[in-house]
């Protein structure tokens, strides 16, 4: 399937340590700034659904505002308990000063 990429933001509106929800290509995504680094993630928590954009992020880690589950930024893998599924994660592409995130169709 091939992966087409949306803009999103613009690089410098998400600061290092902050999270953002954004959509693309119908998807509601989170996106991540660790430590410089954008990552994207679906923004749905995989214990409840919870919005992990509206949760917290110390450096690589992303605790989600419900239970407190929580997963790695960069791989989407659960780190903590309620959370045990993965959170699956997006290609991120920099195009100039924009955030482009890939989806596949
Ligand atoms: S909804 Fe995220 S840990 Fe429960």
């Amino acid at each position: 399937m091939p992966v087409v990429y949306h803009t999103v933001a613009r690089v410098g509106e998400i600061q290092p340590g902050e999270l953002r929800y954004v959509e693309a290509g119908g998807k509601g995504i989170c996106l991540a700034n660790v430590d410089g680094e954008i990552v994207a993630l679906d923004n749905a928590c995989t214990h409840e659904q919870a919005s992990l954009s509206d949760g917290a992020i110390t450096r690589d880690r992303i605790e989600c505002p419900l239970h407190g589950g929580a997963f790695d930024a960069r791989s989407g893998e659960p780190l903590s308990y309620p959370a045990v599924f993965p959170v699956k994660t997006y290609r991120v592409e920099i195009d100039g000063d924009e955030i482009r995130v890939g989806i596949r169709t």
